[in-house]
């Protein structure tokens, strides 16, 4: 593939949008996937911003900058103090938008219905925004945590299966590489 215009974006926004993921998530950790193991949540917040930047690299036509603070801030109003306002007043009204609708609304009542109507409010959102969503599932599909048994690693299998078909039109690399990871998400299942 040959990329004539790739997505322009600027280190000064990058570093204003990270500094402050890197604050309001102090603090947070998620399990690994050998037991005991406690990783600090903002490596989540780097690894899916580098599945963004990646695609942007291989893209043309997208917004970096939007696409890399939608990435950066993409879990803080789920996840953290912060909310919507907050978002608004520091990075804009477009990124604010974009990281609302990657945030789940809490107040719908079962799994299922919170994805699908995140996922209704990301198609709402320019492609920046579904790629954000779709860069969190592939690095969410890395070896799960190890206590997660089959029937939690099966139902996420399927939800990703879910994110795949509403957001895969956004960008071709990062859907090929999110459909990889939902098939080979299997070799997790644990045997016996
Ligand atoms: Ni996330």
């Amino acid at each position: 593939m040959e990329i004539n215009s790739p997505a322009q974006w600027s280190p000064d926004i990058y570093n204003k949008a990270w500094n402050f993921a890197t604050l309001a998530h102090q603090g947070q950790f998620y399990g690994g996937a050998q037991e005991g193991q406690k990783i600090e949540y903002i490596n989540h917040i780097g690894a899916v911003t580098m599945e963004v930047i990646w695609a942007l690299s291989l893209s043309a036509g997208c917004d970096g900058n939007l696409a890399i603070q939608c990435a950066l801030l993409h879990d803080v109003v789920e996840d953290t103090k912060y909310n919507y306002e907050d978002i608004k007043q520091q990075f804009g009204e477009q990124v604010a938008n974009g990281v609302l609708a990657l945030t789940k609304n809490e107040k719908l009542s079962g799994k299922e219905a919170q994805i699908k109507d995140s996922l209704q409010r990301i198609r709402l959102q320019p492609k920046e925004v579904w790629m954000v969503k779709l860069a969190d599932r592939i690095c969410n599909l890395q070896q799960p945590p190890y206590y997660w048994n089959n029937q939690k690693i099966i139902s996420y299998q399927q939800e990703a299966g879910l994110i795949y078909d509403a957001l895969h039109e956004a960008n071709s690399v990062l859907a090929t590489r999110l459909k990889n990871k939902i098939n080979n998400y299997t070799n997790f299942l644990k045997k016996g």
